[in-house]
């Protein structure tokens, strides 16, 4: 068996790692992860470390789940795989899509499946496309997307993305696709603006450009609950209501990306919920199966599928679909995982040790002059890190203040997801963790964050 050290020479041989510095790889190689059980995971530095982001904002139930091994077991013992194309279909999926369509926020009526959220993305992009040309409006294919949105790194869904990091260089965005103006009311209101008052120029200055491009150009508008790779952005008061009149409006789709806070992340199964959006459209993954095993579930409207089938009188099959579409043991998995999310009431779990959570980060580091802010949502938060909060003045880029926190952190046995593009350190623990755990990730962060701010 290999020793860590020939591992790590191995991996900086031969993987292109997604999201990570080549040359600062490069330099210090990876961290292997081994083993985990709950909110904790083992490297193979023989590190015990305190994941506070949950993988990547998905492992909910926490790791080392045995009901979901065993889900996962069962599944590949009683076939393995058999695919969902040409109306097969396997007893998993049915049973996984009937208990979804009831969890769904605003009536959805069915689910498409896929493996990730860059795909369900996918999926509904070209939906809404499908569905404009069948009603004889081919020309409503635009995509209004949000600056600092994360909704996946495929062509198209990276054109969604609106964190130039991801369009530099990739030729991207593609046509078509459009971003209006952030919801980021820290750092984009102007002086004394409330935050109505902000969600008001936004929902006008999406109209403007709406206007601009012709409505009857546009088709769809994409949106995360609260924003998260983005940093973490809770839509500011009455913000989801007054661009939903705009998106009504226009006849434009709203689609939802839950795939952060879908599955209880905010304290309620869906974010859509939480800020009263109604979408047509909603794309789940990450939480669905805990990361588990990569699959995701994008739901539309009774009004779309009916024009869906209307594509079929005309065309024949409905020819889109991925050979893991509906991969049985996936959605044995999230049947496991959304057995253990009912039963050990993770949603209101999230409600109230999330407020524990804010309330601890607030009492640790909130007066900090170096914390602009704390943001988020149930189980979700960032705090912003500044120069000097009482001037607002925010660090150079190039101290890279976040990455030094979060390297800083993993060293005292803490993991917490640096966002450079917002100088923010971001949070989302599994669902499961206990308050002792939550006052063992705010305590190594306030330690880390300070001893870095000291050495400044
Ligand atoms: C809101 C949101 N949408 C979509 C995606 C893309 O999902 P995936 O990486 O599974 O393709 C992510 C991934 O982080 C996400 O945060």
């Amino acid at each position: 068996m290999n020793k860590p050290r020939d591992l790590k020479q191995l991996d900086a041989n031969s993987i292109l790692h997604p999201s990570t510095n080549a040359h600062e790889f490069a330099k210090s190689g990876s961290r292997i992860m081994q083993s985990g059980e709950g909110v904790y995971l083992h490297d193979t530095d023989g590190n015990k470390l305190i994941d506070a982001v949950a993988g990547l904002w998905c492992v909910n139930v926490g790791y080392g789940r045995k009901e979901l091994a065993d889900a996962m077991h069962n599944a590949a013992c009683d076939m393995g795989y058999y695919h969902t194309f040409t109306g097969m279909s396997n007893i998993p999926q049915i049973e996984l899509a009937d208990r979804l369509l009831e969890l769904a926020p605003n009536n959805m009526s069915k689910v498409f499946f896929a493996s990730g959220g860059s795909d369900g993305n996918d999926s509904l992009m070209k939906i809404v496309w499908y569905y404009h040309n069948l009603i004889g409006k081919p020309q409503k294919r635009k995509i209004i997307s949000r600056w600092q949105a994360y909704h996946g790194t495929s062509i198209a869904t990276a054109s969604l993305t609106g964190l130039p990091s991801f369009h530099k260089d990739f030729n991207l965005p593609i046509d078509g696709v459009v971003h209006t103006e952030s919801p980021d009311y820290f750092r984009h209101a102007k002086d004394n603006e409330t935050e109505l008052e902000f969600s008001k120029r936004r929902a006008s200055e999406l109209e403007a450009l709406i206007l601009e491009h012709d409505p009857e150009t546009v088709g769809a508008f994409i949106a995360e609950p609260v924003m998260g790779a983005g940093g973490v952005i809770t839509p500011p008061e009455g913000y989801f209501a007054e661009i939903q009149k705009v998106t009504k409006k226009y006849d434009i789709l709203f689609i939802a990306d839950e795939v952060v806070c879908g599955y209880g992340r905010l304290g309620k199964w869906w974010g859509s919920e939480v800020y009263g959006i109604e979408p047509d459209m909603i794309t789940t993954a990450k939480a669905l199966t805990s990361g588990y095993f990569p699959f995701s579930a994008s739901f539309i409207t009774e009004e779309i599928w009916d024009v869906v089938k209307q594509g079929s009188e005309k065309y024949g099959s409905f020819a889109h679909g991925y050979t893991y579409a509906g991969h049985p043991i996936g959605a044995a998995v999230a049947m496991a995982n959304i057995d253990i999310i009912e039963q050990e009431g993770l949603v209101e779990q999230s409600a109230l040790n999330g407020q524990y959570f804010h309330d601890q980060l607030a009492r640790a580091v909130s007066e900090k002059a170096y914390v602009g802010q704390i943001r988020g949502q149930g189980m979700l938060a960032a705090v912003q890190l500044m120069q000097d909060s009482s001037s607002k003045t925010f660090f150079p880029a190039s101290t890279k203040i976040a990455p030094q926190v979060t390297a800083e952190c993993y060293k005292n046995g803490l993991i917490a997801r640096p966002l450079p593009s917002v100088d923010s350190v971001a949070f989302s623990p599994p669902l499961i963790a206990s308050k002792q755990e939550i006052d063992q990730i705010v305590d190594i962060f306030s330690f880390s964050v300070e001893k870095i701010m000291a050495a400044l």
